[in-house]
């Protein structure tokens, strides 16, 4: 998302909000996970201040080509999972967060690499605005599934089979599929009444040939902070 794009986000004040306020989370020498997203950006653009003005030592492992130009862009220097044994902190955004703290994400088709990073991170903070809560997920997003091209027809009937209506994602400003940044194509799954068992659908689709990872984040955030329109922040925390 460019920067003239977030300036006319009527979000914009509480992604700002929870940006700063995970930047303000940060200590020196922590390594983090940097994710993707308009309020992932929030969230790099404070963390760059924070290195520029208190010359504060952090590295990141960006989830995203998108993040790792914008970390790029904002000065944090960038390592990879070849180079450390932990990250501290990730933060990310997110589509929908439920009561329990699972999340729905992938709009930016950017999931798989932010599941990865969020799993290797001892606190994994999700950032998002009020809009996102949810009290069931999937009522207004569908899952999106990332799919190796070869296999995406049979993972489509297989979705469907499920109870989803599952549409192949298109780019927007490219013909044909929406391709990741792996290569792989991205499946919509939609659920009309929402998702009765996020966590039976995760293991479900898991063990269908062909797909590389999906959007259900179930069990992995420890922090959400939710930007109110004021500029307010409420912190939400995991149970346990
Ligand atoms: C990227 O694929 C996504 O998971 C994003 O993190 C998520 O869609 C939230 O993005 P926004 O902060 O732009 O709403």
């Amino acid at each position: 998302m460019q920067a003239h794009e977030r300036r006319s986000d009527p979000r914009a004040a509480a992604k700002r909000a929870v940006g700063e306020q995970v930047a303000a989370m940060v200590e020196d020498g922590m390594c983090l996970g940097l994710g993707t997203g308009s309020t992932a950006a929030c969230a790099l653009e404070a963390l760059g201040r924070r290195i520029r003005d208190e010359g504060l030592h952090v590295s990141g492992i960006p989830t995203s080509f998108f993040a790792e130009q914008l970390a790029r862009t904002c000065g944090i220097p960038l390592v990879t999972f070849e180079d450390v044994d932990r990250v501290d902190l990730a933060f990310d955004g997110a589509d929908e967060v439920d009561p329990h703290l699972n999340l729905i994400k992938g709009r930016g088709a950017a999931h798989t690499r932010e599941k990865v990073v969020a799993t290797q991170a001892a606190r994994f903070v999700v950032l998002v605005d009020e809009t996102k809560l949810v009290d069931r997920l999937g009522t207004r997003m569908p899952v999106p599934v990332e799919v190796l091209p070869m296999a995406a027809r049979p993972v489509r009937r297989a979705l469907e089979r499920l109870g989803a209506r599952a549409e192949l994602r298109m780019g927007a400003r490219k013909d044909g599929p929406v391709v990741t940044d792996q290569g792989f194509w991205v499946i919509d799954a939609r659920f009309e009444a929402g998702l009765d068992d996020p966590a039976a659908l995760d293991h479900a689709l898991k063990r269908l040939p062909g797909v590389l990872d999906h959007g259900l984040f179930i069990g992995l955030a420890t922090d959400v902070l939710v930007g109110e329109e004021d500029g307010g922040v409420r912190h939400l925390r995991a149970r346990g």
